[in-house]
């Protein structure tokens, strides 16, 4: 699947820093079941590549990439593992080349105009901002759009449920990365429900969870990750 279909098929990219194997499919049946079916794994612990290859052996309605591709090595780890896209935090003439010689699907990272115009030369045109929300946010997204019509973008860094429906609104955005979906809290206790209802929340597919007074837990300025793990999960498990 090309990265283009990729950034269509979900709104959000689940960015997971998965810390034990068995963790794998648990998780990602969660969140393909709250209907986020791509799913970014960094490569920033020691069980990366094993969990990759657990999603992506037992998983089939994911699609999993491998993520914090720094170095061009990566790429063929990667690939072995499984990952059916990469994703960088920048977007050097390395890596760029090192993808296209090995014609794998990567999405790289960049900030400035200098950067897109670079991944531009290198015939990129679907681009990861990061870091989103530190680098100027959505404002600075936007006003990326008029010199660069073409280039659409998948937010990440800082993107969560209070403003990821800000970069969705921009004609530039396609989708957004971010971990608020399955916060490392509930990986560690195993509480798959709540992931599927954060998930869900973020594509519209369950309704946000409201406390007992009626308020929106997504308005309310918390943490939903750190959220009662409890709040509305078993009425919104009836569903499909
Ligand atoms: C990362 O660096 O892990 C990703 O960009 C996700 O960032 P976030 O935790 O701010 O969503």
């Amino acid at each position: 699947m090309s990265i283009q279909r990729l950034m269509e098929r979900a709104p959000v990219i689940p960015v997971l820093e998965v810390s034990e194997t068995s963790q794998a499919v648990p998780l990602a049946r969660a969140l393909v079941a709250g209907g986020l079916p791509i799913i970014e794994i960094t490569l920033r612990t020691d069980a990366a590549f094993g969990v990759i290859e657990a999603i992506n052996r037992d998983v089939p309605d994911a699609t999993v990439g491998a993520g914090t591709v720094t170095r061009p090595e990566q790429f063929d780890r990667a690939r072995d593992a499984g990952a059916q896209f990469t994703v960088g935090p920048g977007a050097t003439e390395t890596l760029l080349g090192a993808a296209q010689d090995r014609g794998m699907d990567f999405l790289p990272g960049v900030v400035t105009p200098a950067e897109i115009l670079r991944a531009q030369e290198a015939d990129w045109q679907y681009l990861k901002f990061f870091p989103a929300e530190p680098f100027g946010g959505a404002r600075a997204l936007q006003s990326l759009h008029g010199p660069f019509p073409d280039v659409k973008f998948c937010p990440t860094g800082g993107v969560n449920v209070h403003n990821y429906r800000d970069y969705l609104d921009l004609p530039n955005v396609l989708c957004v990365g971010g971990s608020w979906v399955a916060p490392k809290s509930l990986v560690e206790r195993g509480d798959w429900q709540r992931i599927t209802e954060l998930a869900g929340q973020a594509t519209g597919r369950y309704p946000a969870a409201t406390d007992e007074a009626g308020n929106n837990e997504a308005d309310s300025g918390s943490d939903v990750g750190e959220e009662d793990p409890g709040s509305a999960t078993e009425i919104l498990y009836g569903g499909d």
